[in-house]
């Protein structure tokens, strides 16, 4: 009773609830890591565009259900989750099987990975002109092309290689297939910002919970940090900046999508670290925090759950998901299994509980 009376009696403003959202880049990986990480997702959206740079990558429409079929038996009873799936990309990939799997319901959108670019890439694409008559199949049947924006190059500085693809790779592109739907995934950069923004309505662009919040310094604090390495890598505060004015700014090319990119503790804690921050566990609560931040917490539901949805000319989620201010600690490690994962924003508390 004393209690009831003395607590601050819950605001508007400790209470947040937004239309039911989705994440439009995840990667959901297979087997006992499929396992371990997929309900992080599904417990906070509906959807998820579902990366296929599995090994081997996901190619054939026949591989994509499978895929799904696995994503699926994965969750908790009752869980409601619609796995989006993608194809990847190849120099070889056969453009009628994608638009089978595109007709068929199956896939949802292609992955384009520049070869060797990023985590198992390797099966990438060489150069952009080799998949020319994908392209055009695509446009032709507006099956939406989603990016990973790198030049590989080795002559190019690794903080430049975003910058370099746009002008190299993307311009072109959208020069010579104008109506083809284009998403630039996990931007990082001003330029991107700006790229997205002065270009046509046919393109959009991914930002992920972490490169709101870290810059690369936070990759070289007081030493060497590598769950703060991702690709594309973090860049200048100036960059962060610009995505963070991008993702409040209620522009609808910008939207969520987190990048959760598990691996294992060991592979990241190495001589040679794996790329990829595993945000699932922490995802809205982490936005949440940044637009607060902001000050646009009222811009949150267009960023995680409307804007998506209207790129994609898929219907809204009719539901509704809360989150609560409440301090939240988040653990230094989850594990299950066999498999360690340090979360992002691991040891730190958050201000936002996802409450459902
Ligand atoms: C991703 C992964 O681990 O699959 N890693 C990452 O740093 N984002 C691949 C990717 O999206 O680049
Ligand atoms: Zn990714």
């Amino acid at each position: 009773m004393t209690d009831t009376l003395t607590a601050p009696a819950p605001t508007d403003a400790d209470v947040l609830t937004i239309r039911r959202p989705d994440d439009w880049h995840v990667h959901l990986r297979d087997g006992e890591m499929l396992n371990f990480c997929a309900d992080y997702t599904a417990r906070q959206f509906a959807r998820a565009i579902v990366m296929p740079n599995l090994v081997p990558p996901i190619t054939t429409e026949a591989m994509g259900a499978a895929y799904r079929d696995r994503i699926l038996a994965a969750l908790p009873e009752g869980r409601a989750f619609e796995p989006l799936m993608t194809a990847y990309l190849t120099d070889t990939i056969d453009p009628d099987e994608v638009a089978r799997g595109f007709q068929s319901g199956v896939f949802t959108a292609c992955k384009l990975y520049p070869a060797n670019a990023t985590t198992n890439s390797a099966s990438g694409v060489s150069d952009v002109k080799k998949i020319w008559p994908v392209l055009d199949k695509m446009q032709s049947i507006d099956m939406p092309l989603l990016v990973h924006g790198e030049v590989v190059s080795a002559d190019i500085d690794i903080f430049d290689r975003e910058a370099v693809f746009l002008e190299q790779v993307l311009g072109p592109v959208m020069k010579a297939f104008p109506r083809l739907r284009v998403v630039l995934e996990h931007i990082t950069t001003e330029d991107s910002v700006r790229f997205v923004e002065q270009g046509p309505e046919t393109i959009a662009a991914t930002i992920t919970a972490h490169h709101l919040r870290i810059d690369r310094n936070d990759m070289f604090k007081g030493g060497i940090r590598p769950h703060a390495y991702c690709l594309p890598v973090a860049k200048r505060r100036h960059h962060r900046e610009a995505l963070r004015k991008a993702a409040v700014s209620g522009n609808p090319k910008f939207f969520l999508g987190t990048d959760s990119a598990p691996h294992q503790r060991s592979d990241k804690e190495s001589a040679c670290g794996c790329a990829g921050i595993f945000s699932a566990p922490v995802a809205l609560e982490s936005y949440a925090k940044t637009f607060e931040e902001m000050g646009a917490l009222d811009r949150l539901e267009g960023f995680a759950s409307e804007f998506g949805p209207r790129f994609y000319q898929l219907p809204m989620n009719e539901g509704q998901i809360t989150l609560r201010r409440k301090s939240q600690p988040i653990p230094e490690l989850l594990t299950a299994d066999g498999i360690e994962i340090v979360p992002f924003h691991a040891g730190e508390a958050v201000a936002w509980v996802f409450e459902g």
